[in-house]
């Protein structure tokens, strides 16, 4: 069975991230979104409202888990019995990072691979920091993360 991670921070998922996990779940048996919990950075939200996030906006996909994590990914996946990596790639200056974390991953462990799923055109912009940025600013947020998502943010920025 081919069961397939797709890690991040999501602090908040976007609807990239959310175009991403739907693709890759008409692909793969199973997939487990890893939400990553002892990040350096400090997030804007919990990793248990995170998970929760996406939970709601994935609820219609039943090969599809979401839960948090922390330590090493490569740990993560061999606890889940999985091989695979998945990651959005959005435009070039992605590539870099995301090329240093798959040989990282795959250099501690030679059996995890990455797969990247082209971040589709509607979302090449789009990132949890643009989406913070706007919704500092009480910006329009629409189409960016998914509808129930919006009033928290707004809340959360100090805006009701
Ligand atoms: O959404 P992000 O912030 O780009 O996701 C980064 C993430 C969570 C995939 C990455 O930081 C990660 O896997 N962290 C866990 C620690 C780890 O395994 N580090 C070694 C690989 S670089």
């Amino acid at each position: 069975m081919s069961t397939v991670i797709y890690p991040g921070s999501f602090d908040p998922c976007t609807n990239g991230h959310l175009d991403i996990i739907r693709r890759a779940s008409k692909i793969f048996e199973k997939v487990i979104v890893a939400v990553l919990c002892n990040s350096s950075k400090a997030p804007l939200f919990s990793a248990e409202e995170r998970v929760q996030f996406i939970k709601d906006a994935a609820k219609d996909l039943p090969n599809v888990e979401i839960t948090s994590f922390s330590g090493l990914l490569v740990d993560f996946a061999k606890k889940n019995n999985a091989k695979i990596v998945i990651k959005g790639l959005r435009a070039v200056s992605d590539f870099e990072y995301e090329f240093q974390m798959a040989l990282t991953n795959h250099n501690l462990c030679r059996e995890c691979e990455t797969i990247f799923i082209p971040a589709s055109a509607e979302y090449m912009f789009l990132s949890s920091s643009i989406v913070k940025e706007i919704a500092s600013y009480d910006g329009d947020l629409t189409g960016l993360v998914p509808p129930d998502l919006v009033p928290v943010l707004r809340h959360r920025f100090g805006f009701c």
